[in-house]
């Protein structure tokens, strides 16, 4: 950060809890019209519903992992608020919620801590990834190919002749994805430039080891406090594509390296955990806040979408964005850098308010205040997207363990529109 020592640890932590407050109080207010949904109970199937292109509107299957209502904007993690859990919780606590189905007793949550710190450690990983030409390299493979050297790491032991000593699937290889996706992402920010990766410290939490593996700094309790908030954030999140994705795998009874392999592949894309990425650059191309409003006319003249806005669920404002958004505005003050892109996304976020009014539901989403919260940490653009993972492969996860107990195959159906009697022509003929 810019200004690193212009924080007042206790004094900020409670603008940062305010923050959380004012934001969950802000939703309550703007979405109190909205009806209570139906709560429902377990489904028996078949069942019918509209499915749209997309499969809009289609249910995959059942669970209790979390809950996203796109009318309240509400998201609940196995019940509890995302507002709430901001407030009390840490992305360790939240991680074993969202795996084991309810919050820890003390002796419980010593004992996942414990694994995390161990399982933060990957040698080997980090060894074989020094190997590849990362500065080159996607950001997002090189998190993938980490992924699958964890594998290699967690299942085999050096001179037992390619066997495998343990199953890669199971709770104990949760557990190290969710704590070593940390360190692999940290390893890829380094390698990139041109430094190596550093050894986990085991006395710092999740957020905390996070931004050390990173920058190889120990960050302050305030910059610790804001990446917990946002790993905690992008935790799960309902049906999206990269968690359906990873269900898909893991029903053909793939293991958990490959099923998180394709979370990550799906995450990757622009329309989905890329835009936070996407966002960065669109605010650097617009360059000005005496820019805004051209940009965005010659953006809808050529029907481009704007990076970090709408989403298939909310169609009110996302609860992530009502707090990073603040969060956003708080750095700004500490850092220049965030300053400048946050002065731009504010003023496009008002610009766009006004040119597509409140009925085309078109809100800034998680990925559009994120990027300039990371980077007034010092963290470059190109791990905007990797950390989202770090985060999202506790959803990834815990739903692809509960979509295992009650194991059926993916396999719908595509209409086929295609013709039906063409003849074979050899190709000297074609
Ligand atoms: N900019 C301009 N118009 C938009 C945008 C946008 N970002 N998003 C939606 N619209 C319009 C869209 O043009 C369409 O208008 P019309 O009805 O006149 O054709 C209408 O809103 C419905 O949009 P859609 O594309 O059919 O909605 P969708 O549910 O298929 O798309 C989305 C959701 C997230 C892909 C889309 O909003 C989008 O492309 N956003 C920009 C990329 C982005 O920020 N992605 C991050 C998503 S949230 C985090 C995550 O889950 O990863």
């Amino acid at each position: 950060m810019d200004n690193k020592n212009s924080y007042n640890s206790g004094e900020d932590l409670k603008k940062i809890n305010d923050i959380i407050l004012k934001a969950s109080e802000k939703a309550d207010k703007e979405t109190s019209h909205e009806p209570e949904p139906e709560y429902t109970k377990p489904l028996e199937w078949p069942i019918n519903c509209a499915v749209g292109p997309g499969l809009e509107g289609a249910i995959a299957c059942e669970t209790t992992v979390g809950y996203v209502n796109g009318a309240k904007g509400w998201l609940l993690y196995r019940g509890y608020n995302i507002f709430d859990l901001c407030v009390n919780s840490t992305y360790e606590e939240v991680s074993y919620l969202l795996l084991h189905g309810s919050l820890p007793t003390k002796d419980e949550f010593r004992e996942y801590k414990d694994k995390l710190i161990k399982y933060r450690n990957i040698p080997k990983t980090q060894k074989l990834m020094a190997h590849f030409p990362l500065e080159t390299m996607n950001p997002m493979a090189m998190l993938r190919m980490g992924s699958n050297f964890m594998r290699h790491e967690f299942t085999y032991k050096a001179g037992k002749n390619n066997v495998e000593l343990r199953s890669p699937s199971g709770m104990e290889a949760c557990h190290q994805l969710i704590a070593g996706f940390a360190s692999v992402a940290a390893a890829v920010s380094r390698l990139r430039e041109g430094r190596l990766p550093i050894e986990p410290d085991p006395e710092l939490s999740h957020a905390a080891n996070l931004i050390y593996m990173i920058t190889g700094e120990r960050p302050n309790p305030v910059e610790e406090r804001i990446m917990d908030i946002a790993l905690i954030l992008h935790a799960d999140h309902g049906m999206n594509a990269s968690t359906f994705a990873s269900l898909v795998v893991a029903s053909t009874l793939s293991d958990i390296y490959f099923s998180v392999g394709a979370g990550i592949a799906a995450l990757n894309g622009p329309l989905h955990g890329g835009a936070n990425e996407k966002v960065m650059e669109m605010l650097n191309e617009i360059g000005g806040v005496e820019n805004v409003k051209q940009w965005l006319k010659k953006t809808m003249r050529e029907k481009k979408k704007i990076m970090g806005f709408g989403h298939r669920v909310y169609k009110t404002y996302d609860p992530r964005a009502r707090v990073l958004g603040p969060l956003a505005e708080f750095l700004s003050i500490k850092s220049e850098k965030a300053a400048k892109s946050f002065k731009i996304a504010r003023a496009l976020e008002n610009e766009v308010n006004a040119a597509f009014g409140a009925e085309k539901h078109i809100f800034p989403n998680v990925d559009y205040y994120s990027g300039i919260v990371y980077s007034a940490m010092d963290i470059d653009a190109s791990l905007f997207t990797p950390i989202f993972a770090v985060s999202r492969v506790a959803g990834w996860t815990a739903r692809v363990q509960e979509y295992l107990e009650h194991n059926r195959l993916f396999r719908p159906r595509a209409m086929y529109h295609g013709e039906y009697d063409k003849k074979y022509t050899s190709i000297d003929r074609r």
